[in-house]
Formats: C-alpha cells, structure tokens, sequence
C-alpha cells in the first residue's frame, strides 16, 4: 500500500488545486462585476443585449484571443471611446485605478 501514497498525495493535491483555484479567480471576476454595479456603466449597457453601448457578451466576444484585450478595454474605460461600435461616445472614467479596470475588463471578458 506504501507506494500509492506518493500517488495520493499528488492526486490529492491535483484536486484540491481544482477546488481552490477556480474559486480564486471567480473572486476577481465577481469583484470586476461589483464595480461595474456600483458605477455608472448599466446605465448604457446591459450583459447581453446592446443598451447605448454594446453589451459585454459581444465586447467578450470581439476580442476573444487578443493578448492585449484588457489593456484596449482599460483605456476606452478610462479615456472614453467612440466609432468602434457605432457613433455613440463612452465618456471617460478617469476615476478608475489601474487595480479596478483590471478587475473590470477580467469580469467582461469572462462573459461567454
Ligand atoms: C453614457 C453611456 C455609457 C456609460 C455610462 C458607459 N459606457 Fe461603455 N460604452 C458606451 C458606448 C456608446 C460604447 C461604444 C463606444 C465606441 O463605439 O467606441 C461603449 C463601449 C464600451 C466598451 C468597449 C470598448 C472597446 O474598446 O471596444 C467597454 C469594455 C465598455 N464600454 C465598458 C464600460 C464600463 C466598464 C463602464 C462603467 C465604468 C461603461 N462602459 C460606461 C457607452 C457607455
């Protein structure tokens, strides 16, 4: 039975990195959807249906595989954006740290 043990253990292991780590980063993701509740931004968009903005399910979608989506994101966010999606401007957010915007585009590129 002794040589199982090491088996075990790494089984045990393995599992447990299945039970924590996805909890982990669900946290980051709710946070990033916290902040979205508590601004402005559903006032003009909506998860899955366009409202003014385009909802955060296309966005997702858009730039699915773009190494460098969070970054484009924070900066409409933060510095407003216009003719990507239509006519309509986002004002800016200036008020969003680095910290937040991250927790914000991890949440909207989440949504499937
Ligand atoms: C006054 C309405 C309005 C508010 C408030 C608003 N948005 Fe937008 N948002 C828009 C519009 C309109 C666009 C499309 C802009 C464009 O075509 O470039 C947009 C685009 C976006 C995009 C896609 C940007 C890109 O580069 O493709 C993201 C992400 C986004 N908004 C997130 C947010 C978040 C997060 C908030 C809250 C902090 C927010 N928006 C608040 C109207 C708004």
């Amino acid at each position: 039975m002794k040589k199982y043990s090491f088996k075990t253990a790494l089984l045990l292991v393995s599992i447990s990195a299945v039970i924590v780590l996805p909890r982990s980063s669900l946290a980051a993701t709710q946070a990033g959807e916290a902040l979205v509740r508590k601004g402005d931004c559903l006032g003009c968009h909506a998860v899955s249906v366009k409202v003014v903005g385009p909802a955060f399910h296309d966005v997702a979608e858009k730039y699915a595989g773009q190494a460098d989506a969070n970054a484009v994101l924070a900066a409409s966010i933060k510095n407003g954006s216009t003719g990507k999606w239509g006519d309509l401007p986002m004002p800016p957010h200036p008020n969003l740290s680095p910290a937040d915007l991250k927790k914000i585009t991890d949440w909207i590129l989440s949504i499937k």
